[in-house]
């Protein structure tokens, strides 16, 4: 890296060699001054800070400084020195500027400061050199690394499934289709329907919506494995909390029942927080400052506190007897919404719940099932401010009740029968579970909507840039 010879704003600022000639590179936030000084705060992403350039007018013409406007990026080499303004400890004596890329101060639209979240969506394209999406972007990726530290010195092994598929992992039927016949002209079957076998593959096909069962046939043979990859969800659901494109952790483990998925899913939520408060804090106290000033304390919180666990059937109880008005009425079988995860986690217990054993005709059809005959060993993480961040569970090794199951929820064995065959050859306990990784990003910067944590979001009638 020596031969780039550029010095990163994040190194600078925490340099005390005085002065010796530093080049910096970045993108100017704003230049302002007079007649004898002007100011540059000069950005290059590495850190949420801008470094201070002073520049001496008696050695610079106004015309030289002209091109150097607001979201201009330029390259300065100069002198660092203490700064004896406040607010920072260094800055740089600009002895040489060179301007690579003008900025028209009439058409660059972030010229000042505080544009809502809604106008900012629609410049997805540069709202990465702002403060914000500079902060939750590389928040997201201390996260994104912290996840394979984590598995990778846990001793899982990363398995990369497929984003192609055949199969619907979830039954959720939201899935978007991958073809490459003519939409317009298909080629037709006797009965009329599009005749697939003459599609690419020889079959109908889809972005996958989760890396899961593929997952399971890894963890029959590497024992702990997880996937962390983009899943797909055709779900018309315009909701701050939903995308249609979104990455996903799916750990899978085999010979854990559900006790060991909740105790590994607490542990892995803890160390991410952790992992944030120790290597994020310029960027965490920028966003608790700006947005949300119980931030840091939240992710404090749920490293100190034991996750409570209880199942659905008791969190039912617990919902009906609230005397609270919901939008969607509970009543024991019906799925929980978000109104009701907060409830749990934000009124009723004050901290992350992991809520278990969930009726069988709400969950996907792999959960192990109880002896009871109605619930399903399934569990969701929820969190406060989000709701359900984690699904998962204990899946069911029983080749003769996966096939029941298989059977009364109308799945044709022919499209999951090599699934079962980890039934038939082998069969062993087993757990895992998914963490919808924007959703992770939300909490852990305080942001209120999914949009805005991921750099280019897929949404209902929205596939810009
Ligand atoms: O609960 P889900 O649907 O579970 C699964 O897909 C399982 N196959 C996971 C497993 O056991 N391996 O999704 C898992 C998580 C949710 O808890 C949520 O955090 C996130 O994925 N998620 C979404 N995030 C953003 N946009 C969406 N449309 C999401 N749908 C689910
Ligand atoms: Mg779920």
């Amino acid at each position: 890296m020596e031969h780039l010879r550029r010095n990163k704003v994040c190194d600078l600022l925490k340099s005390t060699e005085f002065g010796k000639e530093v080049l910096v590179k970045g993108w100017v936030r704003t230049r302002r001054g007079n007649k004898n000084v002007n100011f540059i705060a000069l950005n290059d992403g590495s850190i949420i800070h801008s470094i201070q350039v002073v520049i001496d007018m008696a050695n610079f013409s106004e015309e030289a400084l002209k091109p150097v406007t607001t979201g201009s990026c330029i390259a300065v080499k100069g002198i660092l020195v203490e700064s004896k303004g406040q607010g920072q400890t260094v800055e740089i004596q600009g002895k040489e500027i060179e301007v690579y890329g003008t900025a028209d101060p009439e058409t660059y639209p972030l010229q000042k400061k505080g544009h809502t979240m809604e106008f900012l969506r629609e410049i997805a394209h540069l709202r990465p050199r702002t403060n914000t999406f500079g902060a939750v972007l590389r928040i997201r990726h201390a996260m994104a690394y912290a996840i394979h530290k984590y598995y990778n010195d846990n001793g899982f092994f990363y398995l990369h499934t497929p984003i192609i598929t055949g199969s619907d992992a979830e039954g959720a039927g939201a899935m978007f289709r991958v073809s490459i016949l003519d939409p317009k002209n298909p080629p037709l079957k006797e009965d009329g329907q599009i005749d697939y076998s003459q599609d690419f593959f020889g079959k109908e096909t889809n972005l996958t919506v989760s890396g899961q069962l593929e997952g399971e046939l890894g963890a029959m043979a590497l024992s702990l494995v997880y996937t962390f990859g983009p899943t797909f969800r055709a779900e018309n659901s315009n909701t701050p909390r939903h995308l249609a494109e979104f990455w996903m952790i799916e750990p899978e483990m085999a010979f854990y029942d559900i006790t060991d998925n909740m105790d590994l899913a607490e542990d892995f939520l803890k160390y991410l927080m952790q992992y944030a408060l120790d290597h994020c804090m310029d960027d965490l106290e920028f966003l608790n400052k700006m947005y949300d000033n119980e931030l840091i304390a939240r992710l404090r919180q749920v490293i100190e506190n034991k996750f409570e666990r209880l199942t659905y059937t008791e969190a039912v109880e617990i919902l009906m007897a609230s005397g609270q008005k919901w939008e969607y009425p509970v009543s024991w079988g019906t799925d929980l919404q978000s109104e009701h995860e907060r409830y749990l986690v934000e009124k009723h217990f004050g901290k992350p719940v992991i809520l278990t054993d969930y009726p069988k005709d709400i969950k996907a059809f792999y959960m192990k099932q109880n002896a009871d005959g109605r619930t399903v060993r399934g569990m969701d993480v929820l969190f406060p401010k989000i709701g359900e961040i984690i699904g998962g569970s204990q899946r069911e090794e029983n080749l003769e009740a996966l096939q029941r199951r298989i059977r009364e929820m109308n799945i044709p064995e022919k499209d999951v029968w090599w699934y079962l065959d980890t039934r038939k050859f082998g069969t062993a306990p087993h757990a895992g579970f998914g963490l919808g990784f924007e959703r992770l990003i939300l909490f852990v910067t305080g942001m209120a909507n999914i949009r805005d944590v991921i750099p280019f979001p897929r949404t209902p009638k929205n596939a810009e840039f």
